[in-house]
């Protein structure tokens, strides 16, 4: 008889690790949604800020590259499946797609935002988690709140004079 996987049993009960994957999908969403723009701006930015815009995208970019398999990976942890496609990434973001090209300060001024609406999924996840006495996914996504933190401040900066 073939062997069978046993039920997870990590003491965090199975509805409290759906609805934290459930979060983690929303965070992944987004993330993946500002992960496309950032990657999308770096190849279109132009004006006189492109080389310094164009390499802080770059670095923008891969690092929220990085954190989506740490992301997709913690749910799959969990025993749940992680989504993926653009459509479920688009139902799933608080993230709103760019119209068109914008110029380099209104793609600086949409990252800001972005960053900013991955932290407020981000808060909204933690508090389940941390019910959950679920210590590895509240240090992730308290990593991936300094971070996005860390990132809008430094965006912002630039729009600042
Ligand atoms: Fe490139």
């Amino acid at each position: 008889m073939a062997v069978t996987a046993p039920p997870i049993d990590i003491g965090i009960s199975e509805s409290q690790r759906q609805q934290i994957a459930e979060g983690l999908g929303r965070v992944l969403a987004d993330s993946t949604v500002l992960y496309a723009k950032t990657h999308g701006f770096h190849w279109n930015v132009t004006g006189p800020m492109f080389n310094t815009l164009h390499l802080m995208f770059m670095e923008q970019y891969t690092e929220l590259w990085t954190a989506l398999d740490e992301i997709a990976e913690r749910i799959r942890a969990l025993g749940l499946p992680a989504p993926f496609g653009a459509q479920t990434y688009s139902t799933l973001s608080s993230i709103p797609e760019t119209d068109g090209i914008p110029s380099a300060m209104a793609m600086v001024r949409e990252l800001v935002e972005g960053h900013e609406a991955v932290a407020r999924t981000i808060r909204g996840v933690f508090a389940i988690a941390d019910a959950a006495n679920d210590e590895p996914t509240a240090d992730l996504l308290t990593q991936r709140l300094q971070i996005h933190e860390k990132t809008a401040w430094m965006l912002r900066s630039l729009l600042e004079g």
